[in-house]
């Protein structure tokens, strides 16, 4: 088996943070699909971490590694707090979210708006770094509402820059803070990779990674001549075995090393086994592995079982093998 990749490799190629999607089973799933991706957690808010089920929101499985906790806060302290407890937790870092519009994230006083503000996400970034010895990064937009002037996010990430920031992923449209739902935030604004492009040429020296729209290798690969990584998100949730490419092209593993669908689905059935032996339901995993035969013609009832509500709730992994497509590998419109 290839060991996990160092943290610096991985971050050509991440996955994006989605809440309610990338729960450590969803990442588990990636994780046997490529070596070498990063992974990130959900956005956990800040005091969820201190004041609730710490472990229902920060365990997971050795082999995510290399993985990066998010978190949703602003407030120094409270962030400070669990830098030091992702540190012990196991994580290899730890992100701030300054690029998540919606409206509750808002009245929190944190995700995009904190891009008015930063010196606050500066003193917390200190915080941070005086409390753990952990790489704090930052995921960001490259404006706010209808503001597309480059200086903003220029002066934005230089003050993150001075504050010992050196990795940065950049959701590549503005969000609007007012009118657009999180969703619509993720779509209607639109793209502008050349804004990214120009933070690289003018902070050389640090990490830039390119985030939003990106839904091919060949997007990836254009990326990574201007930036240092690409972070993808909907594409590989919807379409997962495309990850399973990304060593090879990416990172640059013998292809012949790339994992098939059978082991990817052998190696979820002995997962899952012993996630429902700890007394995880097969509902919670099965949803996030429903994409695995996107795309292969008769994957329509093996999608449609793992989504049965009468047959999830006996807890039998074996379910996973029942109703397969006959041809993996015969694609077509299902
Ligand atoms: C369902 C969903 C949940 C998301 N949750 C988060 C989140 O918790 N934190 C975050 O920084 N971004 C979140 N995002 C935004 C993604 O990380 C990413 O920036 C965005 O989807 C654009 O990338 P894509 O076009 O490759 O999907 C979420 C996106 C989706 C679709």
């Amino acid at each position: 088996m290839l060991l996990p990749t160092d943290l610096e490799t991985a971050r050509r190629l991440s996955v994006a943070p989605m809440l309610d999607w990338t729960d450590r089973h969803c990442r588990y799933f990636h994780r046997l699909l490529s070596k070498n991706v990063l992974l990130y957690t959900e956005m956990v808010n800040v005091n969820a971490i201190l004041h609730g089920d710490a472990h229902r929101h920060l365990d997971f499985n050795a082999a995510e590694h290399p993985i990066v906790l998010q978190l949703g806060g602003s407030e120094p302290d409270l962030l400070a707090r669990c830098a030091k407890i992702a540190k012990n937790w196991g994580y290899d870092e730890v992100n701030i979210n300054c690029g998540c519009p919606s409206e509750r994230v808002q009245s929190g006083a944190f995700g995009a708006c904190l891009m008015h503000e930063p010196h606050l996400v500066a003193d917390a970034v200190k915080a941070m770094r005086d409390a753990a010895d952990i790489e704090v990064s930052v995921k960001h937009r490259i404006g706010l509402d209808k503001n597309q002037d480059y200086d903003f996010v220029r002066d934005f990430v230089g003050v993150l820059a001075q504050a010992g920031v050196r990795v940065f992923v950049v959701h590549a449209r503005n969000a609007w803070l007012k009118g657009l739902s999180p969703k619509e935030n993720r779509d209607i604004p639109p793209l502008r990779y050349e804004v990214v492009h120009r933070l690289k040429q003018d902070f050389p020296d640090l990490h830039i990674s390119l985030n939003g729209g990106i839904k091919d290798y060949s997007t990836i690969e254009q990326a990574l001549n201007y930036v240092d990584g690409a972070m993808v998100g909907r594409w590989f949730y919807h379409e997962p075995f495309v990850l399973a490419q990304a060593d090879a092209r990416i990172f640059g593993n013998d292809h012949t090393l790339e994992v098939s669908r059978e082991s990817v689905l052998e190696q979820l059935v002995e997962y899952a086994q012993s996630q429902i032996e700890q007394g995880v339901p097969l509902r919670n995993m099965t949803r996030h592995w429903l994409n695995l035969f996107h795309g292969v013609a008769g994957a329509r009832r093996w999608r449609a079982q793992l989504s049965d509500a009468q047959l999830l709730k006996k807890n039998d992994a074996h379910l996973l093998l029942c109703n397969l497509p006959r041809d993996f590998s015969e694609v077509g419109d299902e």
